[in-house]
């Protein structure tokens, strides 16, 4: 993704096509996490054409999006419509994105490996900074066993996750689930065949060095 010369102009214009270039339906490990999902908020990061965050907002959660391509934003906006939720999409680079401070209940990120290592630490930072204390963050991406696979994603070895980068990043997070995996992924054109994964669910503790406790009422 990030070898494009112009990324904004060739993600617009993947998603010129008239389809859903990663198809509707959630991301399946996001889907499976529901469980882990606290009640309130919920920010997609790099939400592409939306079927994550649209999935968010049908689970009860009020939910902001980003994305910087102006076509996945408009193809977003039109699923939220057409399965009557709503959803706060803006179109944004995750640089110039307005990330608020202890601010979401939930953060999501689903294969956004865009940002080479250097980049990518600081994404990281915002998004676990992001999330209140006792908030849930879900990260999916590829492994580098994604790069024999070949069936999506940035075809980059340093841009490819692993258990040791997730527990560098979110160590002072509680791991609730982190797991390197193969499985055969239908996602749209985009994303489709066996995969090499990693998923990712932790909870942001409500104090440093603290245990994480469900907050009340949820
Ligand atoms: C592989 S797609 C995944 C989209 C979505 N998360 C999903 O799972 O369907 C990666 C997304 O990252 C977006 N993207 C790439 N670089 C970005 C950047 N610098 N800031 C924000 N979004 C970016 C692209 O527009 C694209 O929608």
């Amino acid at each position: 993704m990030s070898t494009f010369n112009n990324p904004k102009n060739t993600w617009n214009q993947r998603f010129a096509a008239e389809h859903y270039v990663f198809g509707e339906a959630p991301n399946a490990y996001l889907q499976a996490h529901a469980a882990d999902l606290v009640p309130g908020t919920a920010l997609a990061v790099a939400d592409g054409e939306g079927r994550n965050g649209v999935w968010l907002a049908q689970q009860g959660l009020q939910v902001d999006a980003f994305d910087f391509s102006e076509n996945a934003v408009r193809k977003a906006l039109a699923m939220a419509n057409r399965r009557q939720v709503t959803v706060n999409f803006v179109c944004h680079d995750w640089q110039s994105f307005d990330w608020k401070p202890a601010h979401y209940d939930n953060v999501v990120g689903v294969f956004f490996q865009f940002a080479a290592p250097e980049e990518r630490t600081e994404l990281f930072r915002r998004m676990g900074a992001s999330l209140k204390p006792g908030g849930t963050l879900i990260v999916q991406g590829y492994t580098s066993r994604q790069l024999d696979f070949n069936t999506g994603g940035p075809g980059k070895l340093s841009h490819m996750y692993d258990e040791a980068l997730m527990r560098d990043a979110f160590g002072h997070f509680d791991i609730l689930d982190l797991r390197t995996y193969e499985a055969e992924i239908s996602e749209g054109t985009g994303h489709h065949g066996m995969s090499g994964l990693l998923g990712l669910t932790a909870r942001k503790p409500l104090a440093t060095g603290g245990q994480w406790r469900r907050p009340e009422g949820s």
